[in-house]
């Protein structure tokens, strides 16, 4: 129960980037941000192993980075492991819990899921979620905690016409009150046996959904799930929500990966 896994999610390829290199691979500031998100979850000194999931093409490139002397140094008193990925984010997942079920981390154990493009989350934040959720997990009030932010826009529920004088405009449906909505960052911190629980009950709903869409001769009806609370909402398991940062932002696009560049600058400054 003491100690905490993380699973660093990189398996991604950085399509909307755009860079030659997957995302993780690509450095800001002469560093990648795989690299920088370590360094994070190490310094937050709440991690004791992280398991870095990557895909097969990045696999040799991601065991140098992290058998590099200077980098071993840096990260003192955290494990990490490279495994392989999978298709979707969710896969990636699933494939880093199926790591821990392998390594026999005992169900209790406390696991924070966290995004390689949320690389400058400052270390207070990540100590801040894991602390929350071991309190709950320990006193058993809730499954795990994540960080969240207030929205600025004003969100909307949009749908594509299929028919009718605007056939093939989106339209609008509805805009839920803002006082309601949360932008959800990462790390997401769970107790594992409830995490694997409700992944689970989330692939089994996967297949009995598509198995029934394809005899309705339909597409596939549920969409993938783009964070790990969503699957422990769907579960039915209580999950609170903690003071994010804006420092945690994901690097998603060119105008990210500059906002990241000019962050990263300040910080140099200070120091
Ligand atoms: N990720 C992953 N496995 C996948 C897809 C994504 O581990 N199959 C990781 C990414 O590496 C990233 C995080 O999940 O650190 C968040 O995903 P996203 O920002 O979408 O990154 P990419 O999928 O790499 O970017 P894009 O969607 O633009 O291709
Ligand atoms: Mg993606």
């Amino acid at each position: 129960m003491d100690q905490a896994y993380a699973l660093l999610a990189a398996a991604g390829s950085g399509t909307r980037l755009g860079f030659a290199k997957p995302k993780a691979f690509v450095e800001l500031g002469g560093r990648t941000l795989l690299e920088r998100a370590l360094d994070g979850l190490a310094a937050s000194e709440a991690i004791s192993h992280t398991i870095v999931l990557v895909s097969a093409e990045m696999r040799e490139e991601a065991e140098d980075l992290i058998n590099a002397e200077a980098n071993r140094a840096a990260w003192a008193g955290m494990g990490v492991s490279v495994a392989l990925g999978g298709g979707e984010r969710m896969d990636s997942v699933f494939a880093g819990l199926e790591e821990l079920i392998n390594r026999q981390v005992p169900e209790d154990a406390v696991v924070a899921v966290h995004d390689a493009a949320r690389c400058l989350t400052p270390p207070s934040m990540i100590r801040r979620v894991v602390d929350s959720a071991r309190h709950g997990i320990t006193h058993s009030l809730y499954s795990g905690s994540i960080p969240v932010v207030p929205v600025v826009d004003t969100i909307k529920v949009v749908e594509q016409a299929t028919s009718g004088p605007a056939d093939g405009e989106i339209l609008l449906e509805q805009t839920p009150a803002r006082e309601h909505l949360r932008a959800a960052q990462t790390p997401q911190v769970f107790a594992l046996g409830e995490l694997i629980e409700a992944n689970q009950q989330y692939l089994r709903t996967v297949e009995i959904s598509s198995a029934h869409a394809s005899r309705m001769g339909g597409t596939q009806p549920l969409q993938a799930a783009t964070d790990d609370a969503s699957l422990m909402e769907l579960a039915g398991k209580r999950v609170t929500a903690v003071e994010g940062d804006l420092l945690a932002m994901k690097i998603t696009t060119a105008l990210d990966y500059r906002i990241a560049q000019m962050l990263l600058d300040e910080q140099t400054e200070e120091e």
